[in-house]
């Protein structure tokens, strides 16, 4: 019986920042070249930065040479066609490794839905790209004890129709509803039982090594204050910035947390 935190020590860590709506192309590229110029080469954790589309291409020339990997924060599912507005996944291959998807608050503002989040992590991958699955309670739901059922939920269609191949090669971030842009982290010991349980799940549905192997993050309110404790927790393999990820100095601080 796999105890869910086997397979700590060979799981990727991932520290990403999710940029959302800041930063102009040359706040972006700025913010990119200064963390570039601090972290240098950083073998693990893995770095990732999230900008805005616009900003994609000036963020991967900046990162080139670098150890920091760059993700999108959201991609259609379709090729191309007659969707005007949206980002298909050809266009962001070969511009950037991961991409967000899911988050809360694409569900919340855009109307991003189990069924949706799901096509579109099939079609990163069906591109190469490495999805950043996001899943996460309400306090509501947190409150009158529904986490577990919710989450179980949502991974189950988030993963529908993929295979245990597709599953090693994306990445899941639990992030609470509360937790997000609030100031009010979870705690330590609520995050690592929460993946510990979402890792669970995965096993049931594809396997406890294909579960054993996927990087899953916190995200939440983390900053240079409480990152080591997350960080150091045997479930959280990483994690997702908000925030703080906007300050190069936080965020670096942030990733340092993450060098076992
Ligand atoms: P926060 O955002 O760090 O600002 O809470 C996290 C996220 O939404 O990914």
């Amino acid at each position: 019986m796999n105890d869910g935190a086997t397979g700590a020590e060979t799981r990727q860590k991932i520290v990403a920042g999710n940029w959302k709506m800041h930063t102009t192309v040359a706040e972006a590229t700025a913010l990119a070249g200064a963390l570039t110029r601090d972290l240098g080469r950083i073998d693990s954790p893995q770095v990732v930065v999230c900008p805005p589309f616009i900003s994609l291409a000036a963020v991967a020339e900046a990162v080139a040479g670098s150890s920091l990997a760059v993700g999108a924060q959201n991609l259609h599912w379709v090729e191309k066609g007659a969707y005007t507005g949206e980002i298909s996944p050809p266009m962001l291959a070969g511009i950037c490794q991961y991409v967000i998807v899911g988050h809360s608050e694409r569900r919340q503002y855009f109307g991003e839905t189990d069924e949706t989040v799901n096509r579109k992590a099939r079609a990163a991958l069906d591109y190469a790209l490495i999805p950043i699955v996001c899943v996460g309670e309400s306090l509501s739901q947190r409150e009158s004890g529904e986490t577990g059922l919710w989450l179980d939920g949502q991974i189950t269609a988030a993963l529908n129709d993929l295979g245990p191949g597709d599953v090693s090669g994306l990445v899941i971030a639990y992030e609470p509803i509360w937790a997000i842009g609030t100031g009010r982290a979870a705690t330590s010991a609520q995050a690592n039982d929460t993946i510990g349980g979402i890792r669970r799940t995965v096993a049931d549905l594809f396997g406890s090594e294909v579960a054993a192997g996927v990087p899953i993050l916190y995200g939440g309110s983390v900053t240079a204050a409480n990152s080591k404790e997350f960080l150091t927790q045997p479930e959280v393999d990483g994690a997702l910035v908000g925030g703080a990820s906007l300050k190069a100095v936080e965020f670096a601080t942030i990733v340092r947390a993450a060098i076992s």
